[in-house]
């Protein structure tokens, strides 16, 4: 079923709901929300848990529909068949896109009585709002601001190896091979599709820079998307899938962070929510683990923001959701969550003294890309193109990781699954 049927299910159903009402005041009992998401590996699940804590806290009831599978993709399904059945949460956790198609189909309920009290206009970054409002109307909250282009090394191992922060393709694969020569696997990864178009984000950029990425993953320009730059970028993909061990198909990427922790493996490249799992399992950031972007896109930044997105619901549920909504955005709850995250905060108002060098970093990194234009939004998460688009790039990507696919036949392939998209 289309997300427009879908859709158009809902607005047949009773629930099309009213315009959000502000927060009642805080120690009021308010009902119950039922949240969506994909958050169940120990650092995402422990991040989470500030927000149900804190809204039960208030008295609002917190029925979770956790739903796993890193990325999101199986949720996104199971919220179709929810919509599709009349039977909508009161929110679910949403990326980029797909925020605005549901948006675009009348789904979701209408925050801005919230956003305007609680002045969201002035402390959400610019590149969010995009997508969390839809012609004018705050439609999601965002909880804060993931990026892609990371690399995450074993600091023991590091410095067994004798290991610098490399700068350049090249002299991460010289690092890698320090690791197998040491006797571990180079690089941690799990084969699922979205863990391969995670790393892929880095490789793009790696290969042709900032406005290569937006020219052939935002804007896909078909001469970048068929150029010898995006060759290189599946060229590094193919060095990069020479470093993995043989067990990585379809493994978690927790799992995969979970070989980097313990030693057996060097590295991982993935999204900054790895470093909530170093958090979960009590490692310090520079003492048991280093942080850096992948080799070559340092000033760049491929983002993805989590945000919830409201749904119209009944009035039972609005004084909690209005509640959620304003509870996302404040100040105590950015910063608590993206520590157990590993995000950075989705204001730009609020300290960051409290986080870890690699915190910090991220928070320097987005607010330095921000200014000069290279702030981008993720393929891999749903925040360059639209989720068609990002479903073809993924079946090349994926295709090309577990074949022996050519760079030539992937940068056709690509070019041509994009265009069947539009
Ligand atoms: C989300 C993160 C999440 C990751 C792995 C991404 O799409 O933005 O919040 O931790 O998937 O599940």
């Amino acid at each position: 079923m289309t997300i427009r049927s879908t859709a158009r299910a809902l607005l047949l159903s009773a629930c099309a709901g009213l315009a959000l009402t502000a927060a009642s005041q805080p120690a009021r009992a308010a009902g119950s929300v039922e949240v969506v998401h994909w958050w169940t590996s120990g650092g995402e699940a422990a991040a989470l848990n500030v927000l149900k804590k804190k809204m039960e806290g208030q008295g609002v009831a917190w029925k979770d529909a956790a739903i796993a599978g890193g990325g999101g993709a199986q949720a996104r399904t199971v919220l179709q068949a929810r919509i599709a059945s009349g039977n909508p949460p009161t929110a679910m956790q949403m990326l980029g896109y797909v925020i605005q198609d549901w948006a675009n189909e009348g789904a979701l309920a209408n925050l801005n009585e919230v956003a305007k009290r609680d002045g969201w206009d002035k402390v959400v970054p610019v590149p969010l709002q995009r997508f969390d409002k839809h012609d004018g109307v705050w439609v999601a909250a965002p909880a804060g601001i993931h990026s892609t282009n990371w690399v995450w090394v074993n600091k023991a191992l590091f410095d067994k190896v004798g290991g610098a922060v490399p700068n350049s393709f090249p002299e991460f694969l010289a690092l890698a091979q320090k690791f197998k020569e040491a006797g571990v696997i180079p690089l941690a990864h799990g084969g699922q599709p979205w863990q391969e178009m995670t790393v892929f984000d880095g490789a793009v950029v790696s290969a042709g820079g900032p406005e290569f990425y937006k020219k052939a993953f935002i804007d896909l320009d078909k001469a970048a998307l068929t150029s010898d730059t995006m060759k290189a970028a599946f060229d590094q993909l193919r060095k990069l899938r020479g470093l993995v061990d043989p067990n990585f198909s379809g493994r978690d990427w927790n799992l995969a962070t979970a070989m980097v922790i313990r030693g057996e493996a060097g590295m991982q490249i993935m999204g900054d929510w790895a470093k909530g799992e170093f958090a979960a399992a009590g490692k310090e950031a520079g003492k048991d683990y280093v942080c850096f972007r992948y080799p070559g896109t340092q000033g760049t930044v491929t983002f993805n923001s989590d945000a919830f997105a409201f749904f119209k619901v009944g009035k039972d549920q609005q004084a909690g959701q209005a509640l959620m909504a304003a509870d996302v955005l404040s100040p105590d709850f950015q910063v608590e969550f993206s520590l157990l995250k590993g995000s950075a905060p989705a204001r730009n108002d609020v300290p960051s003294d409290r986080f870890d060098s690699c915190g910090k970093k991220a928070i320097a990194d987005i607010k330095e890309a921000d200014a000069r234009g290279s702030l981008l939004g993720s393929m891999a998460h749903g925040h360059a193109a639209p989720e068609a688009v990002k479903g073809a790039v993924a079946d090349v990507v994926t295709g090309f990781f577990n074949s022996d696919m050519s760079s030539a036949d992937a940068v056709k392939k690509l070019a041509a699954a994009i265009d069947l998209t539009r």
